[in-house]
């Protein structure tokens, strides 16, 4: 006969057993969703693929840190009566990656724009959902190899912006992206250098990495020798004050095709430059705002220099020979290369033996009165000496033609 204590004890022992064998229920595992999704024919109604490839998971930064489906998969995760609803919540990167997203959200991608279907764009338009894998590795969306088609795959077509489409693919055209792409330059500038991976705003807003107040620092990160330069220039020194009306890098080398100055398609390729420049120094409220002499394109037009220029000759000088690009300075400073005590040497890296006679000689002569008494008092000569002998054999031709008249009317 068993005592009713022994059989209480035999039950809560059975009981602990089978509890202790049956662990509580812990959510679904992998294998779980895998026993469907695994199957490489699985398909919604309307032949969407669901099938999940669980090596490309598992190789993911997300499958390397163990993180399950239903981490992700959120709404399953408590779910045991498969099947599940044919509609699931959008996985919320979120819930892990706060600040990332916080970043995103405040963004313009982040923000519904105007238009008919605004996109939004995700976290996975750029990551990726199964795949994603850090920066730094070389198979990953936002590797700085496959950024550019990464951003390109809205910003070819499917997004319109001020400057039209195409825009941004001209970044193809760039030594930037030459760099990358032929010789396999990580560190050259991708589209995300310039603008940002989260933080990306309008291209007009202060806070943009590539808004007018910011895109010297941008450019700088990289070409810092010539940020330096530009810095201790005249118009970086009032950049620094500021004062936005002078050049930044863009203005004088574009946004997106950048390329080498030796390149035909450059925008300071050497007979481009005048046009560059002159855009600002020819301008009439600029010089009367900045006490700046005008005419200045006119005046190397007039010149032998500008002349052949025109002409497609690239040894000729142009703005940049005699006034350096990036730390130009006005005359007054000794260390101007166009500062009179320097100009020997300046027109001396052509002009081999240039002395300073050579180069005393005007360049941007506006008014010759007043500007090159010598070669006005010379023209004047010219003029005379020309009109006067023009007279004499008009006067030579008149007078012959009067006496033959004279001598057919005798006859
Ligand atoms: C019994 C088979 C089965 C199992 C097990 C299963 N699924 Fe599914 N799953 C489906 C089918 C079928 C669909 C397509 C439903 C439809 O659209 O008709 C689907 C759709 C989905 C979708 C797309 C939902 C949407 O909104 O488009 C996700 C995500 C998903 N499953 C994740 C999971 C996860 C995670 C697990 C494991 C927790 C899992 N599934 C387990 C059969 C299954
Ligand atoms: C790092 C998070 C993450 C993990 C882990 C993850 N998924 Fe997903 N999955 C996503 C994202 C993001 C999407 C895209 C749809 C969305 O945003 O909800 C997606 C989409 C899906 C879809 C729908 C495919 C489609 O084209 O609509 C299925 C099915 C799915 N996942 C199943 C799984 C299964 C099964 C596992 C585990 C073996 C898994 N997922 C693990 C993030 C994840
Ligand atoms: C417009 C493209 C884009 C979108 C959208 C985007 N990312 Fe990123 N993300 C990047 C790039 C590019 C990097 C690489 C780091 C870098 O160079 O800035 C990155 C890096 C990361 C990193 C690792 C570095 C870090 O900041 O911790 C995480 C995590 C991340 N993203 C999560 C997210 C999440 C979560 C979302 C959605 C809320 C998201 N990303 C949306 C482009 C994007
Ligand atoms: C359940 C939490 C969780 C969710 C949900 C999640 N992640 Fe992660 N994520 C992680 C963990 C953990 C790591 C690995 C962290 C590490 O090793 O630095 C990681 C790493 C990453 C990285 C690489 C970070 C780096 O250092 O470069 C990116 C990018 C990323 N996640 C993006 C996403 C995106 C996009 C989503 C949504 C589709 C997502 N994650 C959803 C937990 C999560
Ligand atoms: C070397 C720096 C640099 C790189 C690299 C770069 N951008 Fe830009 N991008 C700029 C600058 C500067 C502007 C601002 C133009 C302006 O002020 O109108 C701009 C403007 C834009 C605009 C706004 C155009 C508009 O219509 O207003 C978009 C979109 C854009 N870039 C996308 C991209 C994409 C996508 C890539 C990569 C394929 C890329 N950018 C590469 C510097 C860069
Ligand atoms: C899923 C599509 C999508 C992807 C991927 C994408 N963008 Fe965008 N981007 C948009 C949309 C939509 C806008 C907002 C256009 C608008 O309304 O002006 C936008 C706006 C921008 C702007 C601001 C343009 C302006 O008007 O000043 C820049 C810059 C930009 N994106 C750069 C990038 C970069 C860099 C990447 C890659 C890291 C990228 N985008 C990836 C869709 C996308
Ligand atoms: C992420 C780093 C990085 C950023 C940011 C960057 N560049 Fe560059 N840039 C490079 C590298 C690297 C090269 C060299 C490419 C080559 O010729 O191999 C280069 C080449 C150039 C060239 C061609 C030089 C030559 O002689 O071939 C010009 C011009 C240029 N960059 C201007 C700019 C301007 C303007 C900006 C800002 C709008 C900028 N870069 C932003 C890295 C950068
Ligand atoms: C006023 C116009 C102007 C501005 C502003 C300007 N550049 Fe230049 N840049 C030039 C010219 C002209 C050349 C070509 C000089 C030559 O023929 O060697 C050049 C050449 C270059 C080169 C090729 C290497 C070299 O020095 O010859 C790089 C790289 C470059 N610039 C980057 C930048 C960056 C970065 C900025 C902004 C910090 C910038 N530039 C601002 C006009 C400008
Ligand atoms: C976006 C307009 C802009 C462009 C383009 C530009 N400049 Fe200037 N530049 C200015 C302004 C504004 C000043 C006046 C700065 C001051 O003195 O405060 C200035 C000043 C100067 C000065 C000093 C003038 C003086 O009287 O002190 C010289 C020299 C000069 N620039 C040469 C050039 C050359 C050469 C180029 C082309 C390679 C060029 N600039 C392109 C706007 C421009
Ligand atoms: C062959 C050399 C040479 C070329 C080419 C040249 N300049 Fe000059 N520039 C000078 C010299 C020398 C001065 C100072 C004496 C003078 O005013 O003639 C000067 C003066 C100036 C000044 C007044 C600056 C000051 O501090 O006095 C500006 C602005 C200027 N040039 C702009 C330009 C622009 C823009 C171009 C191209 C369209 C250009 N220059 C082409 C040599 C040159
Ligand atoms: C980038 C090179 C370069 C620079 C700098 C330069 N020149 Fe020239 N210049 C030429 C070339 C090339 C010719 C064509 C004739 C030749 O080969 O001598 C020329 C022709 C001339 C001519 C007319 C033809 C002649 O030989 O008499 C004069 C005058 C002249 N330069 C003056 C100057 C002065 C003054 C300076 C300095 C302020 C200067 N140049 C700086 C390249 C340059």
């Amino acid at each position: 006969m068993i005592s009713r204590g022994t059989l209480l004890r035999i039950v809560l022992t059975t009981a602990a057993v089978i509890a202790a064998a049956v662990p509580a229920f812990a959510g679904p595992s992998d294998d779980d969703c895998l026993a469907c999704h695994g199957d490489s024919g699985l398909k919604t109604d309307q032949g969407r693929p669901l099938y999940v490839d669980s090596a490309a998971l598992g190789a993911s930064i997300h499958g390397e840190a163990g993180i399950g489906c239903v981490d992700c998969h959120a709404d399953l995760k408590a779910f045991e009566d498969f099947p599940h609803a044919p509609k699931l919540k959008p996985v919320d990167c979120a819930s892990c990656h706060e600040e990332a997203s916080a970043a995103v959200r405040e963004s313009i991608h982040g923000r519904p724009h105007d238009g008919d279907k605004p996109i939004i764009v995700q976290c996975k338009d750029c990551h990726g959902a199964h795949d994603i894998r850090p920066a730094k590795n070389m198979l990953s969306h936002t590797a700085a190899m496959n950024i550019p088609d990464t951003c390109l795959a809205c910003h070819l077509e499917r997004v319109q912006t001020k400057r039209g489409q195409g825009f941004a693919a001209l970044y193809k055209e760039s030594d930037h992206y030459r760099a990358l792409a032929l010789a396999g330059l990580s560190l050259s500038a991708t589209c995300v250098s310039c603008h940002g991976g989260h933080s990306v705003h309008p291209v007009d807003d202060p806070q943009s990495r590539v808004s007018r107040l910011n895109i010297i620092r941008t450019c700088g990160t990289c070409h810092a020798g010539i940020e330096k330069d530009y810095l201790e220039g005249v118009h970086g020194k009032d950049y620094a004050k500021d004062i936005l009306d002078v050049p930044v890098c863009t203005d004088c080398h574009s946004e997106h095709d950048i390329r080498s100055p030796e390149n035909l398609g450059s925008g300071v390729y050497a007979t481009k430059v005048a046009a560059v420049c002159s855009r600002c120094h020819d301008d009439e409220r600029l010089a009367r705002q900045y006490g700046l002499q005008t005419s200045r394109l006119k005046t190397f037009s007039a010149s032998y220099h500008g002349t052949a220029s025109k002409f497609g000759e690239v040894k000729v000088a142009n703005c940049s020979s005699c006034h350096g690009h990036h730390g130009i300075r006005p005359s007054s400073d000794p260390l101007s290369s166009i500062h009179p005590a320097n100009l020997a040497t300046t027109c001396g890296a052509c002009h081999p033996g240039a002395g300073e006679n050579f180069s005393k000689g005007k360049i941007h002569v506006v008014s010759e009165k007043t500007e090159n008494r010598w070669a006005y008092t010379v023209k004047i000569i010219y003029i005379v000496v020309i009109a006067g002998l023009i007279s004499v054999f008009l006067a030579f031709i008149a007078a012959d033609l009067y006496r033959r008249m004279r001598t057919r009317w005798r006859h």
